[in-house]
């Protein structure tokens, strides 16, 4: 008996000094063990008879109890630390300042071609596109522009090779071409794209954008032309109304052909789109020229139709109130900030059409 306490004393005493999980199963194994302390006093019954057989199985077995459920006790504390110590030190610190957060604007180029997108497909525009590299064929030459056109200029046109056979797209015209090639009238879209000429000012950048617009189907008309405008010029600027001229001129590819002059006036150093007495060109347009339709094998007795192209940029200037067409193309994140816009604010004549 004094044995056994004894063994409890030492155990006591051990546990005390135990600091971690390893140490505490190192003590288990130098009691339960196969050569542990407890076992050998098991091993031990064998040599008792009767009463005091009974008497030692059964302090042995609770002195066995006792320790088991101190180890499972120093077992849990040592768990409930670890997790304790876990949770501190994944605690998200809320005093913490916030990271900078810098949210990406909308190019006004990229606003404004999804503002001209959903205005034209309210009344029934597709969205078509076509390549920057163009062959000189699609860009010219189909667009009834003869080879000595002064379009054709070298000092206007990015040529790619020596055979000016391939260039970059001084028009987003060529793509008229390629629908036509491709399919059946009638056709009705518009086009949005880069394109490029040889040119650099405040209002000129080597590389600019422009939105075709072809509609091509029986019986269309120089009026549809002129409704269709009018009903974007009105949506566009968000005034009812403005004022519009349109003024002969030429094209090679459209016959008649106009531009069309919005009504403006500059106060306070700021151009008024839709008062005044001024006249802003925005645009050309035309009844396609019956060569055109010819060169795609277009029945003309059949079909005609209209074309016009404005540019994308000039039209984010006036809108926006933008006077250098250079910085547009600067990158500036400044620059970005100011005139871009939020992605998350819908224009006023959106009508839930992204590109
Ligand atoms: N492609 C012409 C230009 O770049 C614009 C235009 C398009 C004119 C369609 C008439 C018809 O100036």
């Amino acid at each position: 008996m004094t044995d056994l306490n004894k063994i409890n004393s030492v155990f006591v005493e051990k546990l005390k000094t135990i600091k971690s999980k390893d140490e505490l199963q190192h003590l288990k194994t130098e009691f339960f063990g196969k050569s542990g302390e407890i076992t050998n006093q098991f091993k031990k019954l064998s040599s008792f008879q009767g009463e005091e057989k009974k008497k030692f199985a059964s302090s042995l077995n609770k002195l066995k109890d006792n320790f088991i459920n101190l180890i499972n006790k120093k077992f849990s504390e040592f768990e409930s630390l670890e997790i304790n110590k876990k949770l501190k030190d994944e605690n998200i610190d809320i005093s913490l300042p916030i990271r900078p957060f810098n949210q990406g604007k909308i190019h006004p180029v990229s606003q404004v071609i999804d503002e001209i997108s959903s205005i034209f497909s309210e009344i029934g525009f597709s969205i078509a596109e076509g390549p920057d590299v163009e062959t000189e064929y699609n860009n010219f030459t189909a667009l009834n522009t003869p080879e000595n056109h002064p379009a054709r200029d070298m000092h206007d046109t990015f040529y790619l090779e020596k055979n000016k056979k391939l260039l970059l797209r001084t028009h987003t015209s060529p793509v008229q071409i390629r629908t036509m090639l491709n399919g059946k009238p009638p056709f009705k879209i518009i086009v949005p794209g880069r394109t490029y000429r040889s040119d650099s000012d405040q209002t000129h950048t080597p590389m600019f954008h422009q939105l075709e617009g072809l509609h091509i189907d029986k019986d269309i008309t120089m009026g549809h032309l002129k409704g269709c405008l009018n009903y974007f010029v009105n949506e566009f600027f968000e005034i009812k109304n403005i004022k519009m001229r349109f003024r002969p001129s030429h094209f090679p590819f459209t016959e008649p052909s106009a531009e069309v002059d919005i009504q403006y006036k500059i106060k306070d150093g700021k151009i008024i789109i839709g008062e005044g007495d001024k006249w802003l060109e925005i645009l050309g347009c035309g009844m396609v020229h019956p060569n055109v339709l010819n060169n795609v094998k277009i029945d003309t007795k059949k079909f005609q139709g209209f074309a016009f192209g404005m540019g994308i940029d000039r039209l984010a200037m006036l809108k926006y109130g933008i006077n250098d067409l250079r910085s547009f193309f600067d990158s500036d994140y400044r620059w970005l900030n100011h005139f871009g816009f939020d992605p998350l604010d819908v224009p006023t004549n959106y009508r839930g059409l992204s590109r």
